[in-house]
């Protein structure tokens, strides 16, 4: 046995040479090393020795073992660096280079920037909060009753500690009175959660931009002035904008917010199931309740606020007719904005 196996070692060193691509590698391998190979088998016939023999022939057999694996990672190694170097010997660096592809903006990044231009340009900063919230920033303080349905387990995601997923962008309202004192003109755009199936027009996370300013004499025609400009300059000089009356827990009177249909021009279509309007989200006067929370005294001041949804905005923009198109990231999609901004 002893004989087989140095004869063996001997004609794996000589093929082993000889190996001149990794084909050749891999059958030498399989060869000399796998199930089927000699040095195998001297492993299962090792049980006809002696006891006394077993242990030193056991050795001999991993020491060959090693050596060939050793002598095929050489050799493999030195076929992979000559066929390296016989490559770069052909590169050619007159030959025109490979297209590279562009990256381009999200649409849903293309509109939250115009819609922060277009605020900036109305004199509004940008202020920004967290997404992980607690319940006074998300509920308490924007005066949500404890038995208010948005609470629910089935409509807010909530988290360790005690902590949410924020369901509004309305959360920044109360942060940004926690540390500044009025004259405010903030906007907040962001990504919101709720516990909502996707659907064409629902997903569980989606965007806001929350607006509140808050100073001496603010009214609701500030309100209604600030829509009709934003409209306008986002969507065109022809577009009007209504409010309608609602309710939320944290102002008061609410409104909810419409524009006249981008589609149709006001005069029915699909898109704004015959109606001539486009919803595009909440608003009212800063409860006064709000600023007795936040020590901010509602005889001096008063405000108005609105949260707009941006996937509508982008939808109707780019004409997408499903929201779970804007969270798939199919490519062929987001080719279509390269280039914008
Ligand atoms: N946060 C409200 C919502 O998500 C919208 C809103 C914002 C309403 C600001 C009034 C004032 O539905």
């Amino acid at each position: 046995m002893k004989d087989q196996l140095e004869l063996m070692l001997k004609e794996a060193e000589q093929e082993i040479a000889l190996c001149s691509n990794p084909n050749d590698i891999l059958n030498t391998k399989a060869k000399y090393l796998g199930k089927k190979s000699a040095l195998n088998s001297l492993y299962s016939r090792m049980k006809e020795l002696s006891a006394e023999e077993r242990p030193a022939f056991g050795n001999q057999l991993n020491l060959v073992r090693a050596r060939i694996e050793s002598l095929i990672t050489e050799r493999g190694n030195a076929i992979k660096e000559a066929s390296w170097a016989k490559k770069a010997v052909v590169f050619d660096s007159s030959m025109p280079g490979m297209p590279l592809d562009r990256g381009g903006y999200h649409p849903l990044s293309i509109v939250r920037r115009e819609i922060d231009e277009v605020f900036l340009s109305m004199g509004f900063e940008i202020a920004e909060a967290f997404d992980i919230e607690d319940e006074f920033h998300n509920f308490d303080a924007l005066n949500t009753p404890q038995d208010h349905p948005s609470r629910n387990l089935a409509d807010t995601f909530y988290v360790e500690g005690g902590k949410l997923l924020r369901t509004q962008t309305s959360t920044v309202q109360i942060r940004v009175m926690e540390s500044y004192k009025p004259p405010i003109r903030i906007i907040s755009p962001g990504r919101c959660y709720r516990n909502d199936k996707p659907d064409p027009s629902h997903s569980p996370v989606f965007h806001q931009v929350e607006a509140l300013v808050v100073d001496k004499g603010i009214s609701m025609s500030d309100l209604q002035d600030t829509l009709q400009n934003f409209a306008a300059i986002m969507f065109g000089p022809n577009v009007k904008s209504r409010i309608r009356p609602h309710f939320f827990p944290f102002t008061e009177p609410s409104a909810e917010m419409d524009i006249s249909c981008v589609v149709c021009g006001g005069s029915g279509c699909r898109v704004c199931k015959q109606s001539g309007w486009l919803e595009m989200g909440g608003a009212g006067m800063v409860d006064p309740a709000v600023f007795d929370i936040l020590g901010i005294d509602s005889e001096i001041y008063t405000g108005f606020a609105f949260g707009l949804g941006i996937e509508r905005i982008a939808m109707l923009k780019y004409n997408i007719p499903d929201m779970r198109i804007l969270f798939e990231n199919d490519l062929r999609m987001l080719r279509q904005f390269k280039g914008e901004m």
